[in-house]
């Protein structure tokens, strides 16, 4: 059984004033098996965002349906629903959202702390998880103290530590330079071979979308292409990511230009 289900997506926003509409969604279908490492790409406006945070289950299709380890979120309601989010899900954001008064220790601790797990296996949770992330060094450090890079892995540390079905990130590199989003990009690359985690990661820098095994393209709220990485290095999968970027069209039309 897949982890995520999503069947026939559509997503219509509509205005207060109940004027104009935008359907940001077009009948859009994914499917993601356990321990894939999914990129979604596509045009501003494509639906990238309005797509994760359905699967985020923050906000609900117009039509269409959602299974995430065979729960229907739509049919989860209140707490049922928050309990669910905290569970089998797990979040990263492009800016990092830290609590800036809490150690790198206990930003990690916070999402088991809640589940009321016992101090010492949160405590070997949290070394583990920071022994595969690098930042061991760092965890009783504040997060004012440590780099983007560093913030983001920390980040990443707390959004996989209680072991959700998903973890989803949007733009998790986008306010790194290119150093710090190469570690980033590894780390999760490294979460998903070592430990099979399934991550779906929402980029529009192709780049980044090369430490991906798979690349889902989304134009006009629908999928429009799919690339698998194969027996290919991240280099030759780079490559055939322009490719089907400048194929895309949009803002990518010239990205067959871009070097890394
Ligand atoms: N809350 C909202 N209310 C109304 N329209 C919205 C809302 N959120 C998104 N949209 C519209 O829906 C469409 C899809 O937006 P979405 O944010 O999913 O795109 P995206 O692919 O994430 O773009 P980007 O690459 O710029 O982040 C766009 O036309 C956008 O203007
Ligand atoms: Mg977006």
């Amino acid at each position: 059984m897949p982890v995520v289900t999503a069947q026939r997506l559509t997503k219509i926003y509509s205005s207060s004033e109940g004027a104009t509409a935008t359907q940001a969604l077009c009948g859009l279908s994914l499917e993601v098996e356990g321990g894939e490492f999914v990129g979604v790409m596509g045009p501003s406006g494509s639906g990238k965002t309005t797509l994760l945070n359905i699967l985020a289950t923050l906000d609900t299709p117009t039509s269409g349906s959602v299974e995430i380890s065979g729960v229907s979120p739509a049919k989860l309601h209140g707490d049922q629903l928050a309990l669910f989010r905290r569970r089998k899900l797990g979040f990263v954001f492009q800016d990092f959202n830290l609590l800036n008064t809490l150690s790198v220790r206990d930003n990690i601790a916070l999402p088991l702390a809640l589940d009321n797990m016992k101090a010492k296996e949160i405590h070997r949770r949290i070394e583990e998880v920071a022994a595969r992330l690098g930042i061991v060094h760092i965890l009783d450090k504040r997060t004012y103290e440590i780099s983007g890079g560093e913030q983001q892995r920390v980040a990443i540390a707390r959004g996989i530590v209680h072991r959700p079905a998903i973890l989803l990130a949007d733009e998790p590199t986008g306010n790194l330079d290119s150093k710090a989003s190469r570690e980033v990009m590894q780390a999760f690359a490294d979460l998903n071979s070592t430990d099979a985690a399934t991550i779906l990661v929402v980029t529009h820098d192709p780049f980044v979308a090369s430490f991906c095994r798979r690349i889902v393209f989304i134009k006009d709220g629908k999928v429009f292409s799919e690339l698998r990485r194969g027996a290919d290095n991240r280099q030759a999968f780079f490559q055939k990511i322009l490719d089907s970027l400048s194929v895309l069209g949009g803002e990518y039309g010239d990205a067959a230009s871009l070097r890394v």
